[in-house]
């Protein structure tokens, strides 16, 4: 059985990617932070479907406890599953926070960048030993990063940190790619409606998506979070490009929003 660590899963992206890739046969180890309740409602939910989920809590924006985590989800994988090692990360754990750039203090920046930027860079980093060759890696950034369809005053600071998640992303797969791990990222729009359904414009026909070149892909999309959860981790076991075949495979994925196209590569 495959093996994979979603960061907060306590509610919203993460809780929906962690019950997904559970239904897929996969072993769960999901976080969650100031919500264990969250957390152990989305394990006690896989449970009941069949699956197996350990929660353990994780604050990304302390660096300083990554390697007691690690230690941790050693444990974990001993114990629960009999293995030395995982395949899947998925670094979703965020909050958004917005204020003009006038306003925003040092703290909200600093805050924003241990959890969205530092805490993904180091987790991954800290987790790499014990991650299988051939895995996978998806980040969850945000259209905010993107300026054709993101731009909106506010998320200057937060919208800077997925910046420098979607660098990070393909230099993670550039230099994990020797070990035969994807890297991809993944994002959703930031306005929606309140009911949760597409907007208007979101009527496209799937796009046929570039061939994959080793670059990863930004996928947006207006649904619920659950659903976006749903999508990014469909089947994580997929050959290299898989999130973005995976995104391709859900019949919504290529409604977006601005008639842009679904998937777009950083070329
Ligand atoms: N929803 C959107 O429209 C949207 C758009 C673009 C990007 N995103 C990104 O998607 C990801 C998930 O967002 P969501 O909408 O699903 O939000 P959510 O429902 O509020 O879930 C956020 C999750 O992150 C965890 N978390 C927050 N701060 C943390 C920290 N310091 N350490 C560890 N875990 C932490 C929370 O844990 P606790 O509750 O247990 O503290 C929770 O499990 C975020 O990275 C967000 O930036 C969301």
């Amino acid at each position: 059985m495959k093996v994979a660590i979603i960061t907060g899963a306590s509610s919203g992206i993460g809780r929906s990617a962690a019950i997904e890739i559970a239904k897929g046969g996969n072993g769960v180890i999901l976080t969650y932070s100031t919500n264990p309740q969250g957390g152990l409602e989305t394990a006690a939910t896989i449970e009941k479907e069949g699956g197996t989920a350990v929660a353990l809590p994780l604050d990304v924006s302390e660096a300083g406890t990554f390697v007691a985590f690690r230690d941790r989800v050693s444990d974990v994988l001993r114990e629960t599953w009999q293995r030395d090692t995982f395949d899947y990360l998925v670094n979703n754990a965020g909050f958004a926070q917005t204020s003009l750039i006038e306003d925003t203090t040092e703290e909200t920046f600093d805050r924003l960048m241990r959890v969205l930027l530092k805490g993904p860079y180091f987790l991954t980093q800290k987790l790499l030993p014990l991650m299988a060759d051939g895995g996978a890696i998806v980040n969850t950034s945000s259209n905010s990063a993107t300026a054709a369809t993101g731009l909106e005053p506010g998320y200057s600071a937060y919208a800077s940190m997925k910046g420098g998640l979607d660098v990070l992303t393909r230099y993670m797969a550039k230099e994990f790619s020797t070990r035969g791990i994807r890297v991809n990222s993944v994002c959703s729009s930031a306005p929606r409606r309140a009911d949760g359904t597409a907007s208007p414009t979101s009527n496209s026909q799937p796009s046929p998506t570039s061939g994959w070149n080793g670059q990863p892909d930004h996928e947006s999309t207006h649904r619920p979070p659950q659903q976006l959860g749903r999508a990014m981790c469909a089947d994580p076991s997929l050959p290299p490009g898989s999130v973005r075949v995976a995104l391709r495979h859900a019949a919504w994925a290529s409604e977006l929003d601005d008639g842009h196209h679904g998937h777009r590569g950083f070329a």
